[in-house]
């Protein structure tokens, strides 16, 4: 039906006859002529309909935004003065000979031509015409341009593009599990995997040796902006490899996939960093490294100050006391100091003392502070010293949990990088590493793993494992790209007893153990070599490579923040009939509240 793409078409083709398929992006009468901007896949060019032509002219008049259009015509170069330096096309038109309307189309719920805001609602409900839109058309273009350049890295290096199921057994990651019930056995449930882990080393311990696959994943989870109900990672196992491998070949596959996609140089080697460090400095184990504020303790300055807020904290093995240095920070009016406070308090921060260093010279008459009062001149002068404060800057400090602190500061260091427009240019990427095996779930009160219940631990020692659980580190590896967490993964564990022995530590016991994950700890008995892996949420990579600011904005199809598809509405009830083949009865048809 057609020759060309509209968007190809270039001064090279001067003088030669197009046909061309898409649709109508605009139509404009100029005196007795109608202009056509014609879209594809590939960009717009225009058409110029002279009534000249007359059965062709009478057609052009009766084609609407939307319509789906043939033309046959020559190309030819704009007349001087009417090029549009903006489009790509812009120095040719078509000159419309022939035009035949495809279909017709009812006006749009939305605009596909001009960029406005829409609500998402509205354009995951006609995602059809969304995914018309250029920038949506530009980012699953680059998506596939992404997974195409992975595959092809992975396939040179000798991995097998391996499927795993989707009807499966629990695989544990942190969410809850979308079910689905068996027909063929009332009363039993499959679970969506929340990732291939247990397959892919199963697959290792058939020999596989390399693997990957880009698999949908399903997680039952609060969602934001950066997570989906079903997901897709890139997931990748080897075998033989241990961590400094993978991260070296994950490293070339990112460098790699970055020069092809974006032109971009990242650097070689990615710095690494330990987990201890990347909170105690930023606060979050996925710092943004392009933005040039940090944490900086000073619970033992404090504990023995006259101001319970900070010394409780100071002397609490569970508290801190931190400080964030604002440069130039002294122009923060009350009212931003109180929106920032306010900020805080949604990380459970109870206040937000500061210092601001009004003149650096002047000592205490110089500063100027709601805490200033509690603490002792060597305490303010130590402070000033080891935030490295200069005249007009401001420095606020939080004091509570550690796990507050970090968080309310760790926020508060982002949102005032991006407020204030420090967030230097460029790509960060950094590899966070040697993180604690376990951490204590209070509310549960026993042991939850960082990373999965699979990973291994540094030590090679059950009983020193299981001596002190809380000090072993893992041989976990996250990859953290601007202050996102791209990719995560670790060396497992490949012999029974040792994941035994981390089941035993999770309070997992031997009977659930069994019923859960029988058939791994069998196959580990059977042989099964030193394995390790990691995955990366494709979506967020591709997020991150078109600068959207939703995985949502990136996938074809996404569900709304509620899990829900605006435009097939599901999920949906279905019949008696069905429920009762699948042997459920549904207890509150549609739960309230
Ligand atoms: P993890 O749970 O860290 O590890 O997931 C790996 C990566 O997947 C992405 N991701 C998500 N993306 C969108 N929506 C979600 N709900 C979501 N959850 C996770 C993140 C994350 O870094 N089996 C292990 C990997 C391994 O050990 O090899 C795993 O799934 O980018
Ligand atoms: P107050 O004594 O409650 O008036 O608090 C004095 C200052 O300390 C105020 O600026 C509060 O915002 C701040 N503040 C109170 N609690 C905390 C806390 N847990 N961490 C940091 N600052 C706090």
């Amino acid at each position: 039906m057609r020759s060309h793409y509209c968007g190809q078409l270039n001064e090279s083709l001067v003088g030669q006859e197009v046909e061309l398929c898409g649709w109508a992006h605009r139509r404009r009468d100029h005196g007795g002529v109608i202009f056509v901007d014609l879209r594809d896949r590939e960009g717009l060019v225009q058409v110029v309909f002279d009534p000249a032509i007359a059965d062709t002219f009478a057609t052009a008049e009766r084609v609407r935004g939307e319509y789906v259009l043939r033309v046959k015509g020559h190309v030819r170069r704009r007349p001087a003065g009417t090029e549009n330096p903006h489009l790509a096309t812009g120095q040719v038109e078509i000159v419309g000979e022939a035009l035949e309307i495809l279909n017709r189309a009812e006006p749009s719920p939305f605009s596909v031509a001009d960029e406005v805001e829409i609500n998402e609602e509205t354009r995951l409900r006609y995602r059809y015409i969304d995914l018309r839109r250029p920038q949506m058309q530009h980012r699953l273009r680059m998506r596939a341009h992404v997974t195409r350049t992975l595959r092809r890295f992975l396939d040179e290096r000798g991995f097998l593009d391996i499927e795993t199921p989707y009807l499966t057994k629990s695989t544990p990651e942190g969410a809850r599990d979308y079910l689905v019930p068996s027909r063929t056995h009332p009363g039993e449930f499959f679970a969506l995997p929340q990732s291939p882990q247990l397959f892919k080393q199963l697959l290792m311990m058939g020999g596989m040796d390399r693997y990957y696959q880009i698999a949908r994943c399903f997680r039952d989870e609060d969602l934001r902006a950066d997570r989906q109900p079903e997901f897709t990672q890139l997931d990748i196992e080897t075998s033989f490899l241990d961590e400094n491998g993978i991260m070296a070949l994950m490293e070339d596959m990112l460098r790699e996939l970055f020069a092809e996609v974006l032109g971009v140089t990242l650097p070689k080697p990615f710095p690494r960093m330990p987990y201890a460090e990347a909170m105690a400095r930023f606060g979050v184990d996925k710092p943004d490294l392009r933005i040039p504020l940090e944490l900086v303790d000073v619970s033992d300055l404090m504990k023995h100050v006259d101001f319970k807020v900070f010394s409780g904290p100071a002397n609490d093995p569970h508290g801190r006391v931190a400080a964030l240095r604002l440069p130039a920070g002294g122009s923060l009016s009350r009212k931003e100091i109180d929106d920032y406070t306010h900020f805080v308090s949604i990380y459970g921060a109870k206040g937000l003392a500061y210092i601001k260093v009004n003149d650096l010279a002047a000592g205490r008459e110089g500063l100027q502070s709601p805490i200033l009062k509690f603490l002792p001149d060597e305490v303010v002068a130590s402070i000033l010293q080891r935030t490295g404060a200069q005249t007009n800057d401001l420095v606020f400090f939080g004091a509570d949990k550690t796990s507050v602190v970090n968080e309310s500061l760790g926020a508060l260091r982002v949102k005032i990088g991006h407020d204030r427009g420090l967030v230097e240019p460029g790509w960060r990427p950094l590899w966070v590493v040697d993180f604690p095996m376990f951490e204590w779930d209070g509310k549960a009160d026993r042991w939850a793993a960082l990373h999965h219940p699979f990973t291994a631990p540094t030590v090679n020692d059950v009983e020193r494992l299981e001596a002190d659980p809380g000090a072993a580190l893992s041989r976990a590896y996250d990859m953290v790209l601007n202050g996102t967490e791209a990719g995560g993964g670790s060396i497992r564990i490949h012999r029974p007893e040792m994941q035994a022995a981390v089941f035993r530590i999770l309070g997992i016991s031997e009977d659930e153990a069994r019923e859960k994950f029988g058939f791994l700890l069998d196959a580990l008995t059977y042989g099964c070599p030193p394995h390790g892996g990691i995955a990366f949420g494709l979506d967020r990579l591709v997020m991150l490579m078109s600068g959207a600011h939703s995985i949502r904005d990136v996938m074809a199809f996404p569900k709304t923040q509620t899990a829900a598809c605006p435009l097939t509405s599901a999920p949906s009830p279905v019949a008696d009939a069905h429920l009762r083949e699948v042997g459920i009865r549904v207890r509150t048809a549609h739960p309230t509240g």
